[in-house]
């Protein structure tokens, strides 16, 4: 069986002190990639920085043979995300990988959160995303060669109580990583989307301990290796991983129902045809928002039998 290598490939982690980011740079770094440690140093709820979190997992990544440079810039400003990447091109000349993971937590029911907390998770999550990837894509664009992992979450993609700032934040990630496949696929940039689960600090008192064994963040990142490799011919998917297991999940749409003269739906129309407009059996996964997105109207518009 033929391995996977990442030599002469240089990596940037966001996020990678502790956690699943500890665990995707030690796994790039043992085959062969320069990995870039970012981390900010700070608490759970994204207050305080230190440079302990990223140093330790750089000097984890030298005692076992790799190579590694450490990082304390938060991703949350476009000064922050400039000198990320700046790290990675100071040290070893190039940038091939960017895992966005870096996240921090502030769970409240919907009406007792802050503009404070609402702000503070879409800054790391979302606005983090585009400081660290913008310039990153710059890089990659120029080199005609990319991989790019964003960090989703259950809580977005399908809901969770007490996350509508973090699920709101992970589900825009997939937004951004929509247009960036299309934008990114002539450079040959591949971007891809994780929702993982783990045993962390961010989920140390979610999970009970008796599951810790089973969520190891390092379960997680073989996919996420995978999606950064060279091998890698997907672009803009959503894949799940935990605890061994690997799943895709994706936004389709179902067949759903024209009527032949639009001016005339009444609003009884619809509530008479709701099951079968909700209908998913045969539902479609579009792969853009313009023709083939769109196609079953733009078909009917044109005059075609809609699909
Ligand atoms: P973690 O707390 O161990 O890792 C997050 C890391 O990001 C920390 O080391 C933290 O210092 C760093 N960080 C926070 N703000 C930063 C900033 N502004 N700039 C740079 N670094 C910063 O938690 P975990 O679980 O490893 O989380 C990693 C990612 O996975 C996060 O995006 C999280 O939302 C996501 N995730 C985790 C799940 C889980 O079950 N653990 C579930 C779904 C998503």
């Amino acid at each position: 069986m033929s391995e996977v290598r990442f030599d002469g490939r240089v990596a940037i982690v966001t996020g990678s002190g502790g956690g699943l980011g500890r665990a995707h740079a030690l796994l790039l770094a043992s085959r062969g990639a320069k990995v870039v440690v970012n981390d900010l140093g700070g608490a759970r709820d994204g207050t305080g920085a230190g440079s302990a979190m990223a140093d330790q997992v750089v000097a984890e990544i030298a005692a076992a043979g790799g190579e590694a440079t450490p990082d304390y810039h938060g991703v949350d400003t476009a000064e922050g995300g400039e000198a990320i990447v700046k790290t990675a091109l100071d040290a070893y000349g190039k940038l091939d990988i960017l895992i966005n993971n870096a996240g921090i937590l502030r769970d409240r029911a919907f009406h007792n959160l802050t503009e404070e907390d609402w702000e503070k998770v879409l800054a790391v999550h979302l606005k983090g995303a585009f400081c660290v990837t913008q310039p990153a894509f710059r890089v990659m664009r120029q080199n005609g060669y990319g991989r790019i992992v964003f960090t989703t979450s259950a809580a977005g993609l399908y809901g969770n109580f007490g996350q509508t700032n973090y699920g709101a934040a992970k589900m825009a990630l997939v937004g951004l990583m929509n247009t960036l496949k299309i934008e990114g696929q002539k450079y040959n940039i591949k971007a891809n989307t994780i929702a993982p689960l783990a045993a962390s600090r961010l989920t140390e008192d979610i999970f009970p301990p008796a599951m810790h064994d089973k969520l190891k963040p390092e379960y997680v990142s073989p996919i996420v290796a995978y999606l950064c490799s060279e091998e890698c011919e997907d672009s803009g998917s959503v894949f799940t991983a935990a605890a061994g297991y690997f799943g895709r999940a994706a936004m389709v749409e179902s067949k759903g129902v024209f009527f032949d003269d639009a001016g005339k739906v009444s609003i009884e129309d619809v509530r008479d045809s709701i099951a079968k407009i909700k209908d998913m059996s045969g539902a479609d996964e579009f792969p853009n928002a313009n023709a083939e997105g769109m196609s079953r109207v733009f078909t009917r518009l044109q005059g075609a039998p809609a699909q």
